[in-house]
């Protein structure tokens, strides 16, 4: 996802654009000099250009484009407007009058997009699909991918427990029950608490409840505004918020263990989800024990396989320790989920084009 850049080699500039970027819960990118600025020029939402580098960029054969600011270092400079109108600057801030209105423009220059939703469902109970959530939104941390990983299943004792993060303050859904329209997207993020680096959104140990759909409608628009992927963790029960979730979602993963009795549940799961979904695809865990394929299960279910894979070993103990899964060397449920990541960017990028 394309973010605000920041060019300059001056530390002071740079010290106090990091601290708004910061207060504005926005990555960035910084480029020192000319060269480093050029390959996310075009693409960059927001560009601020540090009062040591105007001319230089200015002069640089970077092609013009909108929302270019410069960063003004000195109020009775004549010659900085000037120089910002060879840039093509629309706008000359000083700090700290400047400051909020920066914070708001970076927040503003990132809240226009959308990241990706990608749902996971068990074909039928212990599937999988909370493991194979978990992996995924991590495998995307290793990518440098912002990701919220959200449990969906008010029953499932809080996927927390997967991060053994149970006891890491933060916001968990019973916080937010009463969540409506535009929520603040930084603050949020701010708010949630990190497990093994990735922001959590789990469901805790008190008494389940359902949550009110606009309140799951609400949070996810704003987690969509800040990370660059969010990964929800479904029940198999189509509530309200359940539906709401499969209907955003960009592409919904279906985990089916590789028996016959897996696939029949899952033909009912399946042709529930499918009617909601914009793309349902099959992941199928092995082993089978009668030598079930992922391609006759696929065909069976009538669903695109995206991928199998084969049992982790010590997963299950991993899991009880609230040691997370995917992160050994060699995993195969890491490779499934480099994969399937593969394959959400690619889709997502043939959607967009
Ligand atoms: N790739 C895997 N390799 C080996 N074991 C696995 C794998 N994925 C899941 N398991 C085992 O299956 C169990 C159930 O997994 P998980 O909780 O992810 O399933 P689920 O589909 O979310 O179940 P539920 O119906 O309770 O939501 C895990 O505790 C783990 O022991
Ligand atoms: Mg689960």
């Amino acid at each position: 996802m394309p973010r605000p850049l920041f060019v300059t080699s001056d530390p002071d500039a740079l010290d106090d654009l990091l601290r708004l970027a910061a207060t504005a819960g926005v990555e960035v990118d910084v480029a020192c000099d000319v060269p480093a600025a050029r390959p996310s020029w075009d693409s960059a939402p927001l560009v601020v250009v540090g009062p040591d580098l105007v001319d230089r960029v200015a002069r640089g054969r970077l092609s013009r484009r909108s929302k270019v600011v410069v960063l003004g270092r000195d109020l009775d400079d004549p010659t900085i407007w000037r120089r910002a109108v060879e840039l093509g600057a629309e706008q000359v801030v000083f700090f700290p009058e400047g400051e909020p209105w920066l914070i708001g423009a970076l927040g503003d220059a990132v809240e226009g997009r959308e990241g990706m939703l990608l749902a996971v469902i068990g074909g039928r109970g212990g599937a999988g699909a909370t493991t194979l959530a978990a992996a995924v939104a991590l495998t995307a941390v290793g990518r440098q991918m912002r990701t919220l990983l959200v449990d969906g299943d008010p029953l499932g004792g809080g996927i927390d427990l997967v991060f053994g993060g149970e006891n890491v303050t933060g916001l968990r859904w019973p916080d937010l029950g009463s969540t409506r329209g535009r929520v603040p997207a930084a603050a949020l993020a701010d708010a949630l608490p990190t497990m093994a680096e990735l922001s959590v959104l789990s469901w805790d140990r008190g008494e389940p409840a359902q949550l009110p759909v606009d309140a799951v409608r609400a949070v996810l628009a704003a987690a969509r505004r800040t990370c660059d992927l969010v990964v929800v963790d479904l029940p198999r029960n189509l509530d309200e918020p359940t539906r709401e979730v499969l209907s955003c979602a960009c592409t919904t993963v279906v985990v089916v263990p590789a028996e016959v009795r897996a696939t029949a549940a899952a033909a009912r799961i399946a042709s529930r989800a499918g009617l909601l979904c914009r793309d349902l695809r099959l992941v199928v865990r092995g082993p089978s024990p009668a030598g079930l394929t992922g391609a006759e299960m696929a065909r069976a279910l009538g669903l695109p396989l995206l991928g199998e894979v084969r049992a982790e070993p010590y997963l299950d103990r991993d899991l009880d320790r609230g040691d997370p899964p995917a992160r050994r060397s060699r995993s195969p449920l890491a490779g499934l989920c480099e994969r399937l990541l593969d394959e959400l960017v690619e889709a997502e990028q043939r959607r967009a084009a």
